[in-house]
Parts: C-alpha cells; structure tokens; sequence
C-alpha cells in the first residue's frame, strides 16, 4: 500500500471548473504556475509551446459567442496554448534553418508539439489547483481558430491547440470518476476483454454519478450523444498544414 501525499491527494481531486469567481488572479500567481508548468518535459528541450493570454474581453466575447462557452469570456485568465515551432528558427543560418524548416513538415514533430504542449497544460492544470485556483483545457476554442489567425500575430509554425481558462472557483462540480485503471493499463498485450469488463463496470459508476445529477445516462450512452451532437470540422485538418505543419 503506497502512502498517501499531498501532490497524490491533490491530483486525484482534480476536477474541470467553469465558473469563476470576479475575482482578479495576480501576475505573481500566474507566473508560479507557468514556471512550474514550463519546468516540465518537452519534446528534445526545443520547447515548442507558447501560451498567449487574451485580454482584451470584447475578444474574449466573440470567442466565447463562436464556440459557445460562457467560461472564456468570464475568465479572469484565459490563454490560448500553441505549439511553437518559430522559436526554433531564432538566431539559426540559413543553412540550419533549411535542415529545420524540413523537420517540422513531418507529422512527428506536429505529435511532438502537441504532447508538449498538453504536458505544460496538464502542469499548468496542477499547479493552478495547488493554489486554490480552478482551470479547465479547452479543444474547443479551436472553433474560434480564425479569430486568433486575425487577432494574434501568429507566425508560420506557430498553431493554436487548447483554451485555458484560469481562476477561483464558483462551483463544486466534484470529482468525476474515472475508468478503472484494469481498463486503461495494460501488461505485456493490448487486452480487449480488460477493456471491455471496464467499460461495463464503469457505465454503472457512471450512471450513479449522472443519477445523482438528475441524468439518466451513463457513459457509454453519454458518448454516443456527444459524437452525434458534436459535429466534426474539416477545416481543423487542414489548419496544420496552412502553419507549415504539414503531415509530410
Ligand atoms: C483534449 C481535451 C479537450 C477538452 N475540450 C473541452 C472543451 O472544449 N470544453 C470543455 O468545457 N471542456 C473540455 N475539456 C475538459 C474535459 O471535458 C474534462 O477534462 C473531462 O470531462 C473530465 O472531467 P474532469 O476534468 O472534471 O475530470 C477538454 C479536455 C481535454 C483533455
């Protein structure tokens, strides 16, 4: 039996928040958070993730009226993540820079920012909740990408992935079960019957955690009603390659 500790205890509380507080959360605050998300590990140390804050709020409106989430606009902090890969061309000859700008066409490299950055984001997620603070990572901003393609500056090789939204929490969501571990981690092979007695077992958890939201669902059937209602967009597949980051 491990011991429990404060950073465990702390990790399996976690849950998304999407009400805030008008409460202002400080500069010193924000910076401990994105120092102790940005110490993580990234892909070669090339560091490519970027967080940019959105502070003007008719911005943060016509997000918010774009994708449809209320908890942009009444954010006190809300930043689009992006994986960076201009950074990686600074202070390089023309020579390096050729060698660079083939590398980052590669699908793997597109991977590889991502998992950087949604590392830092799961940091940044900790940290803020180590200090009181409630967040939640947003794919869906990426509905609003032509809105930060306008408004952001934002170079070749740099693309927008998540929204984070940072701030003091007006809600108690509580903590949402996840699938038993015997479902998610496996030994040796992939095990389609561990997978498959997970997902029964956790559709009765999930459909007591829904029955005490006066839901009548469970998981199972409350993902089939999400990817019916929530409709695919094309032109997020092609969004990388309009960056220079292809899928060569
Ligand atoms: C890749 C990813 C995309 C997400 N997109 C959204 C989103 O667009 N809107 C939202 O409200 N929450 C979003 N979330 C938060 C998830 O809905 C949430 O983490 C999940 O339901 C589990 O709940 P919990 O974080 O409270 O444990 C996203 C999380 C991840 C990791």
């Amino acid at each position: 039996m491990v011991e429990s500790n404060e950073v465990l205890k702390q990790l399996n509380n976690h849950a998304s928040i999407r009400a805030f507080q008008d409460k202002p959360v400080s500069d010193e605050t924000m910076n401990a958070i994105f120092e102790a998300a940005f110490a993580g590990p990234n892909m070669q140390n090339y560091q490519p993730v970027t967080f940019i804050e959105i502070t003007d709020q008719d911005l943060k409106q016509k997000i918010t009226d774009t994708v449809h989430m209320g908890y942009i606009a009444s954010a006190p902090r809300f930043y689009v993540a992006c994986v960076d890969w201009n950074r990686d061309l600074i202070g390089q000859d023309d020579e390096a820079k050729a060698v660079i700008e083939d590398r980052i066409q590669h699908y793997q490299f597109l991977e590889g920012g991502i998992v950087s950055a949604s590392i830092t984001l799961g940091r940044a997620q900790v940290a803020a909740e180590s200090l009181g603070l409630g967040t939640v990572t947003m794919a869906g901003v990426m509905g609003a990408f032509e809105l930060y393609e306008k408004e952001l500056d934002l170079p070749k090789y740099v693309k927008p992935i998540m929204g984070f939204s940072v701030g003091y929490p007006d809600q108690e969501p509580g903590v949402k079960p996840k699938l038993p571990l015997s479902g998610s981690v496996m030994e040796g092979r992939y095990d389609e019957k561990k997978v498959e007695a997970a997902v029964n077992e956790y559709d009765k958890t999930m459909a007591d955690y829904y029955g005490a939201r006066d839901m009548d669902t469970n998981w199972t059937k409350h993902n089939a009603k999400l990817f019916k209602m929530i409709p695919a967009d094309p032109r997020l597949s092609k969004y990388p390659m309009d960056k220079g980051l292809n899928l060569k």
